[in-house]
């Protein structure tokens, strides 16, 4: 397998000829690049919804997407598409964060096929939260493993948030009071197929810090957390190109979708992979 670093911290592109046929080893291999890199692209794969389901499959059992509809055909693939015509409605995944980290045990993997790319525009942007766990003081390491952070859905799909969803003509987001509920997660998590301690933050869905007892503090501090674990020096951009696919460890990064695409199409499709419960 050939194998490119894109910068200094994450992200590899690797070039197999063809996912759907990678023999056990070579699979295995490019799960550990994923673990190892943050994100992984791998270019010119022409996989159909069911191939990219198989191909998920091999990396582990299917994740539970709540409100978002799938694809009618294939339940657990999720069609990203925004129309021409939507011009600049809210783009899915449109904010910081990683996926369903709300859950108890949020996705290990996501795998995003770009299927229908805009002329330019529709980049999208991984944080590696193991390099912004590393650039971390001693002192702020372990000030922060005593503290657990409150994962909710509330500000992206409690009804309160319908409106912002309801501008995107092809993807049915439905919002409901389940997002108001929460799961609490350590701050700083241990990753578990690479054992590296991984600062376990996003601002879509950290919507409240539990050890720090003076509310101005942990308003400070989460801010402070939002652009520490954002900062571009931790980061990878990717211009997408027909065919890349893309598979993501959703344990140690975050990732935002640009969009800077009004008037033009953008399709891809994506799969998630079942996690398990974070750890620290
Ligand atoms: C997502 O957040 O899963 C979507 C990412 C993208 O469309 O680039």
């Amino acid at each position: 397998m050939q194998v490119e670093r894109l910068t200094g911290v994450m992200g590899a592109r690797v070039h197999v000829d063809d996912v759907r046929v990678l023999s056990d080893g070579a699979l295995e291999e490019l799960r550990a690049l994923s673990c190892e890199h943050g994100v992984v692209i791998v270019p010119n794969q022409q996989l159909t919804p069911l191939e990219q389901v198989e191909f998920s499959h091999r990396l582990g059992p299917a994740a539970d997407s709540p409100f978002v509809e799938p694809s009618p055909d294939h339940p657990e693939v999720i069609k990203v598409l925004k129309e021409a015509s939507d011009g600049n409605a809210f783009n899915f995944g449109g904010a910081w964060h990683s996926d369903f980290s709300f859950q108890p045990a949020p996705p290990s993997f996501t795998v995003l096929h770009a299927i229908d790319i805009p002329p330019y525009g529709g980049d999208t942007l991984w944080s590696s939260m193991t390099a912004a766990y590393n650039a971390l003081s001693p002192s702020q390491q372990s000030q922060f493993a005593e503290l657990q952070g409150v994962h909710s859905a509330r500000d992206a799909y409690s009804p309160k948030m319908q409106a912002i969803h309801s501008g995107l003509s092809s993807m049915n987001i439905v919002c409901d009071d389940s997002a108001n509920e929460y799961e609490v997660h350590p701050l700083i998590t241990t990753h578990p197929e690479t054992g590296k301690k991984v600062l376990f933050f996003n601002r879509a869905y950290v919507r409240d810090l539990v050890g720090v007892q003076d509310d101005a503090e942990k308003v400070k501090l989460m801010e402070w957390l939002h652009l520490h674990t954002t900062d571009a020096k931790f980061g990878y951009r990717h211009k997408w190109t027909v065919g890349d696919l893309a598979i993501w460890d959703n344990r140690s990064t975050q990732h935002y979708a640009l969009n800077d695409y009004a008037g033009f199409r953008r399709e891809m499709h994506r799969t998630t992979i079942a996690g398990e419960r974070p750890l620290p």
